[in-house]
């Protein structure tokens, strides 16, 4: 790994649990020298550990914390205010309880609390896609609701997932964000992670979002 390391293209490594992926990442690290290295994890367990295993001049972070490093104060404060509880959310754009069906042909009633939810969900799985805007597949109806019912729901809840982002993303906006949303916009804003080589461990379990903030890293070496 350390030979196809020494190439400048990117590298995909993937093995089993257990084969020695990041144990061989720290040799690629300190083979590397003085290059700027920056060991990018999925959870912040994994670059706390990371950090104490790498070289010093190596960076050992999340894109959580990258995103939240590089984004405004303003921004930042946004993500610890209160958010507005799934009820109100319903109520504030004025939806109704629904009525609908189940796979087992039973009608059962979804609270606007329940929408709500839904409504903020979407939105924060479109922030961990790769994609542009939200779509009604980010939104995610219980799979005990009729497949044909669920198509339904999500195309009428979309509008409403949309204007929630939008909320949120407006530049004079000051209301609670959640970390994804920061990521989101972070990743909107066409960041540059400055280093030379990027080590992006358990890659699995990344979100569609950062991976397209990592593919557009044309400057750095992945790995
Ligand atoms: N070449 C090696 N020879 C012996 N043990 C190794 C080797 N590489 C890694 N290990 C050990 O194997 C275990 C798993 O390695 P690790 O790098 O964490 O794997 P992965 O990241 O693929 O899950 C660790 O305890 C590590 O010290
Ligand atoms: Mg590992």
């Amino acid at each position: 790994m350390i030979e196809a390391a020494r190439g400048a293209g990117n590298l995909k490594v993937k093995a089993f649990a257990g084969a020695g992926k990041t144990s061989t990442l720290q040799l690629v690290a300190e083979h590397f020298g003085q290059r700027r290295g920056m060991y990018l994890a999925s959870n912040r367990e994994i670059a706390a550990s990371a950090a104490r295993r790498f070289p010093p001049h190596v960076g050992s972070r999340t894109m959580h914390s990258l995103a939240w490093a590089s984004v405004s104060p303003m921004l930042r404060s946004r993500v610890s205010l209160q958010g507005e509880p799934p009820h109100e959310l319903a109520a504030r754009y004025g939806l109704d309880p629904l009525e609908v069906r189940t796979v087992t042909g039973k009608a059962v009633e979804i609270a606007p609390f329940e929408i709500g939810r839904m409504i903020a969900d979407g939105r924060d799985r479109f922030c961990r896609s790769a994609d542009a805007q939200p779509a009604a597949h980010h939104v995610v109806v219980d799979e005990k609701i009729d497949e044909a019912v669920a198509a339904q729901l999500r195309t009428y809840l979309l509008p409403y997932v949309g204007r929630l982002w939008e909320e949120g993303a407006a530049a004079h906006a000051g209301s609670s964000i959640s970390p994804d949303v920061l990521l989101k916009l972070w990743a909107f804003s066409q960041p540059r992670i400055e280093a030379d080589y990027i080590l992006f461990d358990e890659a699995q379990d990344s979100d569609g979002v950062m991976l397209s903030v990592l593919g557009r890293q044309r400057h750095a070496q992945i790995i």
